[in-house]
């Protein structure tokens, strides 16, 4: 099952969260940056009881990490990675997580909010039980859209429930029954998005997924080159990472506030848009993402940059 929530990623998010847990399940969570993050907020939010595995900021989450996790939760019931790491650019790989998963018996679930439409995200081959997404970033879209899909087995929990899904607008159960036989009213459709994605999703088909890929992976590999001698720890990162997307910017000597506002004054001057860095690295990292390859979006991503680093 596939289609678009009403909501930009983060109605994903907690979309596939609010359907799938009920309080008191356990829920192991790749935490590397900040939506990892948002995702335990989310979970604990739901009654979860959740177990975090974590990462340094641009690190990904490593197979040993997740089954070391796994041999010390009773029974997890979904196993929650973000596939690329805005904050951060980290890809992390998601097959090997999957499989892991699965044969502990847990759903696995996938935020492709950055990947989908700028490398592979192959949801069948990975056997992805859960995944959302958002319209603004690699699909090129204006925000307001969460592209979801539930796996057969999923939608089989959802079924099971024995709880009412803890969100009303975002109940899977009473939004299906609009499209199906009954067409029962739950909300009104954000319509023009509709239309919005239908010409993005057609833009990339004409484009060829393949092409676009290697597009952002080319503009990543262009940004890092232009950008190497600059950055931070992160020459490891771009050694060890997979990713094509953002970049992380180190600091100058001088404190990182005044590094932040002659860079902020220099971005406005080229006419780009300057973030403030996410979470923990607030004030410190640029958070560019260079999503559509034509540098920061100024989406979304942008405004909860600047909350979090106030
Ligand atoms: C990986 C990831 N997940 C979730 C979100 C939340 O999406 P939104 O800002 O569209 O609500 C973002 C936004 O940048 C993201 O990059």
């Amino acid at each position: 099952m596939t289609f678009p929530v009403s909501g930009t990623g983060s109605a994903g998010m907690e979309f596939c969260l609010v359907n799938l847990i009920e309080p008191g399940d356990e829920v192991i969570i790749g935490v590397n940056g900040v939506f990892g993050t948002r995702m335990v907020e989310v979970a604990e939010r739901c009654g979860a009881k959740v177990m975090k595995v974590e990462a340094g900021w641009g690190r990904i989450i490593e197979p040993q990490q997740l089954a070391d996790a796994l041999k010390k939760v009773a029974r997890p019931k979904l196993v929650a990675i973000v596939h690329a790491e805005t904050s951060t650019g980290a890809l992390t790989p998601a097959e090997d997580l999957s499989d892991l998963a699965h044969k502990a018996g847990a759903l696995f679930l996938l935020d492709t909010v950055t990947s989908l439409g700028g490398c592979p995200v192959k949801i069948d081959d990975w056997q992805v039980d859960a995944v959302y997404s958002g319209t603004q970033k690699c699909l090129s879209c204006p925000p307001g859209l969460a592209p979801v899909t539930f796996s057969p087995a999923a939608q089989e929990i959802l079924r099971t429930r024995k709880s009412k899904v803890q969100s009303w607008y975002l109940d899977l159960t009473m939004i299906e029954k609009y499209w199906s036989e009954e067409r029962i009213y739950h909300h009104t459709a954000p319509i023009s998005m509709n239309y919005a994605l239908r010409e993005a999703l057609t833009i990339v088909s004409d484009e060829g997924l393949e092409a676009r890929w290697h597009r952002h992976e080319l503009n990543h590999r262009a940004l890092v080159a232009g950008r190497r001698k600059r950055l931070s720890a992160s020459r490891d990162i771009l050694e060890r990472v997979e990713t094509w997307r953002s970049s992380a910017k180190k600091p100058r000597r001088s404190s990182p506030i005044s590094q932040h506002r002659r860079s902020a004054s220099r971005a406005r001057a080229a006419t780009a848009h300057w973030s403030g860095g996410c979470g923990a690295a607030a004030r410190r990292w640029c958070c560019c993402t260079a999503a559509t390859g034509r540098g920061c979006t100024g989406s979304a991503t942008s405004r909860s940059c600047r909350a979090a680093s106030r």
